[in-house]
């Protein structure tokens, strides 16, 4: 079957109570788009409220700890995701591999607790400027999806999302042919390791998407769907990015 188009916002650390609306507004254009996939992931501290106004809709975390519970101050479990009506989780962004020292094994770990708690996981990878510019991003984004992707899960649940560091919250973009090659090297390393479940896992591209270059991004091979952090924020920047998203899912 084909990968359904997927639209991610990764609202960071931004929004306070009033935000909920946004979200309300943008699921609600979202409706009339029905072939893609939107998901929201604001703040741990706003998904009850949005669960609440949105019922039914995807909201997510940013992040989720390895354990199930136990003395670990300041994180939030997967189960508690759960727990409070989010159905997916972000593991490995960029922010929280360098800001937080995350290696691949902690975000591995992270990965398999969401999807052993019943979330879907998006799974970010993505290099930084020096290595893009030394001409290694490939062996070094393959390298990260090597050691942060489980083993055993439904491919449906797991989504990687290739971010490339410099691109995030910068306006610069990688050009589309760099996108679909290194989405298509992403699927055959995940086809030389899972084989046919591959073709169902869908690769989103990361970094400074707007409404403008929506289209043509997700327009490239193995692109399935985009992680938009600053436009996703209000619905009149985001609601533009899921439109491209459904003319291209047809
Ligand atoms: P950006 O962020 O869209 O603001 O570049 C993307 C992300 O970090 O997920």
């Amino acid at each position: 079957m084909a990968r359904r188009k997927y639209v991610v916002g990764n609202w960071k650390m931004n929004g306070l109570s009033d935000a909920v609306g946004e979200a309300q507004a943008i699921f609600s254009a979202a409706d009339d788009h029905s072939a893609v996939d939107v998901a929201i992931c604001p703040p741990f501290t706003l998904i009850g409220a949005m669960v609440a106004s949105v019922p039914g809709k995807a909201i997510g975390g940013q992040d989720c700890h390895s354990a199930a519970s136990g003395a670990f101050t300041g994180s939030v479990a997967a189960p508690m995701l759960i727990d409070i009506g989010a159905s997916v989780v972000i593991v490995g962004h960029s922010e929280r591999r360098e800001g937080f020292a995350e290696s691949d094994t902690d975000v591995r770990a992270k990965a398999e607790a969401g999807l052993a708690a019943g979330l879907s996981v998006i799974l970010c990878v993505g290099e930084p400027r020096e290595i893009r510019e030394s001409g290694a991003a490939i062996d070094y984004v393959l390298a990260q999806i090597a050691g942060s992707v489980p083993d055993d899960f439904d491919a449906h649940r797991l989504a990687i999302a290739y971010e490339p560091i410099w691109a995030i919250g910068t306006g610069l973009v990688p050009t589309v042919a760099d996108v679909a090659a290194m989405h298509g090297a992403i699927r055959g390393a995940l086809a030389a390791r899972f084989g046919s479940a591959a073709e169902d896992m869908r690769i989103l591209y990361g970094g400074s998407v707007n409404g403008e270059n929506a289209a043509e991004l997700l327009d490239a091979g193995d692109v399935d769907g985009a992680l938009v952090g600053g436009a996703s924020l209000t619905a009149a920047k985001f609601v533009p990015i899921i439109a491209a998203a459904a003319t291209l899912a047809g």
